[in-house]
Order: structure tokens, then C-alpha cells, then sequence
């Protein structure tokens, strides 16, 4: 009886958590929460540093409901004697949490936080928990980033959403607990360790120079110090807690044993109400008819499923523009086609490879919000740009999946990044840099509006059979030029600074990102390594000195497979400098797509001076 509701949470939870596309992402490591590297990455029992604050957080029963534990769990390593004491506001408590390395989604990369439920009750909004309830211990970016078909605006009363706790697990070499402290206007870095007992240095080690207001600061402790409650202001504050007697010490473990059975209980519960919420709600939706279902997405009604809000009803009406344009596909079909969605064919984050009639193709699944990119692909088409073959509106499942031709040979960033074998040549990677430069030329000058796509990396970056480039991913572009976002989305290493400081769109951003991946070509490194640096910081040191030391630096900076073809340096030189004027920090100083081309071409000009088959730059029309 609790089985089938559950297989349906089940479902969804999987479906929401491989949805991962068309996630917004925010890119500040600050704001977002802190990149790992999920392969290195050990997780771990930690602690938050957290002050008990009235009205609702003075004793360790609503703290504990809080954070998913028991009150012993606070009370012991924060040394509070009996678990029913009343705390006095401000008083520092050591919060226990599992820390682990999270994937978020591509565009995101991977975060460290302790996942919380967080159950919204009225009045609650995502930023209001995060920045009260759980102190400033993550910010409403990461999660939105997190839970990215939650609509901020539109949750309901008694919606589970998780909260991702910032923390951070150490190394070998660091020591036992970084404990995810959030940084407050009366602090600095020394008055912190002072009430730790370490050293400045040691904190500033772990989190170098940069202590925020409010921002979450790691500090790393071999042991847990003694915490000690503020002294008392004022008369109402309540009278410290006695000491610890020998008779509560004992009880614990049957305390605890207690309470874990009556979580159990509770947990229990929770999935019994979970499951006949659910079961209510899908028979609702399945009273729909599926020509009722139909007219609910023109309408917008809410009856027929879980997340759709306004958007279907634009979705519905802006795809009905192209319904004659592009093929539509039954869910039957690609359920078919991609062994019901199974792992085996799963390309990347949500996209799938499948089979349709013979014919391979890539379906990406996504939330309503295909909208955005809907209507972008069906102005643009391309040899340059992944073309959308046509798509499927599963309403039940809030779904909508596009279906875009299949390009076999996989994306740029695992040609220069991964343990190929195979190495691209340096006309390959010529050609590739044409191509894409060829696609967003396309997209900048020849639509109207124009559009922006918002995310060129080289993940973005498809290879075709024959290595020809095209350009993937349109979920973040947004067409209209010179907007302002408020919404910084992209990927981290790519952005444009000017997008980062004041969310200003324009074609030039997609330069810069355009810059970065030339860079990434050159030197076959990433775009943001292990330690979060960016490449794009390097490039100050390839326009310094003597034409002979420049040439020096870029051989000894550049893909070592390159050096070892045959190729003239200065065709590298030229790119090497196409990529500078694009990394320019003052937009108006970035060349525009149409330089560029004409620039990279000469590059390839001056290679096949070497080369025994001649290549023209690619014509740049719209097939
Ligand atoms: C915390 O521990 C220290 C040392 O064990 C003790 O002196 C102090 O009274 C304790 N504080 C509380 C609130 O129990
Ligand atoms: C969290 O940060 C916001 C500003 O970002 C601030 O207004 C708020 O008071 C902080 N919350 C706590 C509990 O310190
Ligand atoms: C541990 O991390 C620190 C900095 O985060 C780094 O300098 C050190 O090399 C790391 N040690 C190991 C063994 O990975
Ligand atoms: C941090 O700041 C101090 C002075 O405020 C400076 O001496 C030191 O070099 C800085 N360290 C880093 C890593 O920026």
C-alpha cells in the first residue's frame, strides 16, 4: 500500500535530482557555496558554529529540529549539561552535520554543504531561512541552485525544500574539523581565534584574506573548545545551566536509544503523510483526461500537476508558433528510445542518447522553463549551432523534453580534458575555434533580437563525426541586448567581469567566454582549476617583454601534445593574441565576432602556409 506512492517519490526525487540543465546557477564561489572536487573529496562529520537567537531558537529541541538531530548531539560537544536547558540568546552552540561533496548540476560544478530539510511553514521565504533561521550558513542562491524546479515565490506551506549548510571537510594534513563559522559585524579574524584558541594564521590559511561580513568562515580545530554562554546583559536573561551529574551522564545512551526510536516513528510518519499526499495528488491528475490535461496547459490551471506554474501556459503558447516546424514526439516514444530513460544512455547532466526510427538523437529533459530556449532555437539555424529536432510535453511529470540531432563525437571539454588518447590537432582546434566563432557570429549579428547565449564553455561545445563544432546548450541565453540581470547565471572561469559586478548582458560576454575557450585551446588546461583559479588570469604574463620571451612563456604554457606537430608558432601567437583583445576587462575594448573570425582565419592562413591541405575559414550562413 505505501509502496506505489513511494516508487513515485521515488521517481520524482530522481527526476529532480538529474534535471540538471537548466538550473540557474550562481557563480560567486561566496554566494554559491564552496567548490570540491568529488573525486578528492572526503566527507565527514562536522560542526557549525551556531547562536541561539529568540524568539524560536532558545532551547535545543527547536535547534535540533532544525538541523535533523537529537538535542544530546548539540548538547554534548557544546557543553551544556541537561538537553531542557533554557539557552540565553547569543549563546554559541556546536551544531553536528554530515559534510560531503555534492554535483549540482554541469553548469555548477560541485559544492560542499550538509543537505537540510527544511519544512516552510508560514510566513518562511527561502531567503528569510536562510539568512535567519539558519544564520547566513548558506545563502538563497545556492539554494535555488540546489532545488532548481523550486519557484521562490510560489512554495507552498508544509514544502520540504533542502538547504545546503555550507561546510568543508580537511585533508590529511589539515586538522580534525573545519567548522563552518559565519563571520559577523563585531568580529575579526583575530578576536575569532582568540575565542577558538589558535592562531590567526591558521585561520587564514584555510580562508585566506577574505573575511566578509557574514560570509562562512572554516576554522580549523583539532579539538572542540569549551564553549562558554555570554555573560548575561540583563536581568531577564536566564541563570546558567547547572553543572553535569554523574546520574545524566549514564542515562544517555538509553536517552539516546529513545530517540532514535522516536525518529524512526516520526520518519515513518513522515513517509506515510508523504505517500498519501502524493497518492491524493496524482489521483486528482489522473482524473484528468488527456484532453482536459491539454486545455489545463493552455489555461495554466494548477489541478493538473506538481510545479506547473505561469509558464506552461506561455510555453504552450509560444511552441504553438513552431508546432508545424518541429517534430512532436510521444513521451511512448522516447521512453523507448532511451530504455526508459536508463543510465546506459545518459550523455551528460540531463541529456540522453536515443533511438528514434533508426535515427540517433540527444534528448535533454528539463522543467518547464525550456521556454527560454524553445523559442531561441526555433529563430536559429545554423551549421554552427545544435539543431532541435523537435520535443515532447509530458505534463503529467511537469517534463519537457527536446530533441536535438546527435553529435557523435562528444564535447569539446572531454577532447582537451580528459585521459584521450587521441589528441586534437592544432588545425583541428582551429577549425573548431572558426566554427564556434562562426555560430555565435550567426547568433549575434544575424537574428532579431539578437541573442546572447550566456554559457560558451567548452562543455557547451559539440564535436561532430567530421570534428566540426557546434554550439549546444541555449537554456541560459536570453535574447535583447545590453539587459541587466539581477540573476547571475553562467559558469564559474568563463564569465565576463562586468556580468559579475552589475549583471550587464550583451554579445560581449559571450566574447569574453568565447576568450577563455581559446585559452583552454591553446594550453589544453581547464578553465578554473583544482585550486579555483581561473586561466584567464594568467594572460597578463603572454603581453610582457621581448617578442623572444613571449614566444618562450607560450611554448612552455601551451598543450604539450601540441609541441609535438609541426606547425608554424606564429599561427599560436595569433590566436594567443585573438584571445587577449577578448579577455579584455573593458567590454567596449572586445573585438566583436566578426574581427574575430576574420582574425583567427588569418591564423589559419598562416598554418596552412605549412600544411599540405589548404582550409578556408568556414562561410558563415545560415543554412
Ligand atoms: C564548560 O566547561 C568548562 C570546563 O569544563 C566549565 O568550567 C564551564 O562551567 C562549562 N560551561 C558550562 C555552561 O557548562
Ligand atoms: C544574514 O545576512 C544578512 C545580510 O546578508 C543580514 O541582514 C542578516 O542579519 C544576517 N543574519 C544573521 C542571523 O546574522
Ligand atoms: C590540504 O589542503 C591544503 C590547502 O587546502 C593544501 O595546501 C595541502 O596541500 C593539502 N594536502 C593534501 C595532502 O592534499
Ligand atoms: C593578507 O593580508 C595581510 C595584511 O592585511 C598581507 O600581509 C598578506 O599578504 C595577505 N595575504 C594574502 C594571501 O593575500
Amino acid at each position: 500500500m505505501i509502496t506505489k506512492p513511494m516508487y513515485g517519490f521515488l521517481l520524482l526525487f530522481f527526476l529532480f535530482t538529474f534535471n540538471q540543465n537548466l538550473c540557474y546557477a550562481q557563480v560567486l564561489p561566496t554566494t554559491t557555496g564552496f567548490t570540491c572536487n568529488p573525486s578528492q573529496f572526503n566527507s565527514c562529520q562536522t560542526y557549525v558554529y551556531y547562536r541561539a537567537r529568540g524568539p524560536e531558537f532558545l532551547d535545543l529541541a527547536s535547534i535540533g529540529d532544525l538541523f535533523s538531530v537529537s538535542r544530546l548531539m548539540i548538547a554534548n560537544p557544546s557543553n551544556i549539561s541537561a538537553p531542557n536547558t533554557t539557552l540565553v540568546n547569543d549563546q554559541p552552540l556546536f551544531v553536528p552535520i554530515s559534510c560531503s561533496c555534492n554535483t549540482v548540476n554541469t553548469t555548477f560544478g560541485s559544492i560542499s554543504y550538509a543537505g537540510l530539510n527544511y519544512t516552510f511553514k508560514s510566513g518562511d521565504t527561502m531567503y528569510g531561512v536562510s539568512t535567519n533561521k539558519f544564520q547566513n550558513l548558506t545563502t538563497f542562491q545556492s539554494v535555488e541552485a540546489i532545488n532548481p524546479t523550486v519557484v521562490p515565490e510560489n512554495i507552498d506551506i508544509g514544502e520540504s525544500i533542502k538547504f545546503p549548510i555550507f561546510c568543508n571537510c580537511p585533508n590529511r594534513t589539515q586538522p580534525r574539523y573545519l567548522v563552518s563559522y559565519v563571520f559577523q559585524p563585531s568580529d575579526n579574524i583575530s578576536s575569532i581565534a582568540s575565542r577558538f584558541r589558535i592562531t590567526p594564521q591558521s585561520i587564514r590559511a584555510i580562508n585566506g584574506n577574505n573575511s566578509k561580513i557574514f560570509d562562512t568562515l572554516f576554522i580549523p580545530l583539532s579539538r572542540l573548545p569549551n564553549l562558554t554562554p555570554p555573560a548575561p546583559s540583563n536581568n531577564t536573561q536566564p541563570p546558567p545551566p547547572p553543572p553535569p551529574s554523574p546520574v545524566e551522564q549514564k542515562d544517555r545512551k538509553g536517552q539516546i536509544i529513545g530517540l532514535a526510536i522516536a525518529l524512526g516513528i516520526c520518519g515513518l510518519l513522515v513517509i506515510l503523510v508523504g505517500g498519501l499526499f502524493f497518492r491524493e495528488k496524482s489521483k486528482k491528475s489522473e482524473k484528468f483526461s488527456d484532453v482536459e490535461r491539454q486545455k489545463s496547459l493552455y489555461v495554466g490551471s494548477k489541478k493538473g500537476s506538481f510545479s506547473n506554474k505561469d509558464v506552461e501556459v506561455n510555453l504552450m503558447a509560444d511552441v504553438s508558433d513552431c508546432l508545424d516546424k518541429y517534430k512532436v514526439y510521444k513521451m511512448e516514444q522516447l521512453w523507448e528510445a532511451t530504455d526508459g530513460f536508463d543510465e546506459r544512455c545518459l550523455i551528460q547532466g540531463s541529456v540522453y542518447k536515443g533511438t528514434i526510427d533508426g535515427e540517433v538523437f540527444a534528448i535533454k529533459k528539463m522543467k518547464w522553463n525550456a521556454r527560454e530556449e524553445l523559442k531561441i532555437l526555433q529563430k536559429v539555424n545554423h551549421g554552427n549551432l545544435v539543431k532541435l529536432e523537435g520535443f515532447c510535453i509530458d505534463p503529467k511529470e511537469a517534463n519537457c523534453y527536446l530533441v536535438y540531432e546527435y553529435v557523435e563525437n562528444g564535447s569539446l571539454h572531454s577532447w582537451l580534458h580528459s585521459e584521450k588518447t587521441e589528441k586534437l590537432s592544432w588545425k583541428t582546434r582551429l577549425r573548431i575555434a572558426t566554427d564556434v566563432a562562426s555560430g555565435l557570429l550567426y547568433i549575434h549579428e544575424h537574428t532579431r533580437p539578437r541573442v546572447v547565449h550566456k554559457d560558451i564553455k567548452t562543455s557547451n561545445i559539440l564535436l561532430d563525426s567530421n570534428m566540426r563544432a557546434k554550439v549546444a546548450n541555449f537554456g541560459l541565453a536570453k535574447s535583447g541586448c545590453n539587459a541587466i540581470t539581477m540573476h547571475i547565471v553562467g559558469t564559474q572561469g568563463y564569465i565576463a567581469p562586468e556580468y559579475l559586478a552589475d549583471g550587464i548582458v550583451s554579445s560581449k560576454m559571450d566574447v569574453f567566454s568565447f576568450g577563455v575557450v581559446l585559452l583552454e585551446l591553446v594550453s589544453g588546461k581547464e578553465a578554473i582549476d583544482d585550486e579555483g583559479k581561473v586561466l584567464w588570469a594568467k594572460i597578463g604574463e603572454f603581453s610582457e617583454g621581448s617578442e623572444e620571451r613571449k614566444v618562450k612563456k607560450l611554448q612552455e604554457w601551451m598543450d604539450e601534445s601540441l609541441l609535438r606537430e609541426e606547425f608554424t608558432m606564429e599561427s599560436v601567437m595569433n590566436v594567443m593574441s585573438v584571445a587577449i583583445s577578448c579577455l579584455s576587462k573593458d567590454p567596449s575594448r572586445r573585438p566583436g565576432m566578426i574581427e574575430i573570425v576574420y582574425a583567427l582565419s588569418k591564423s589559419i592562413d598562416l598554418f596552412s602556409d605549412i600544411s599540405e591541405e589548404g582550409l578556408s575559414p568556414r562561410q558563415v550562413t545560415a543554412r
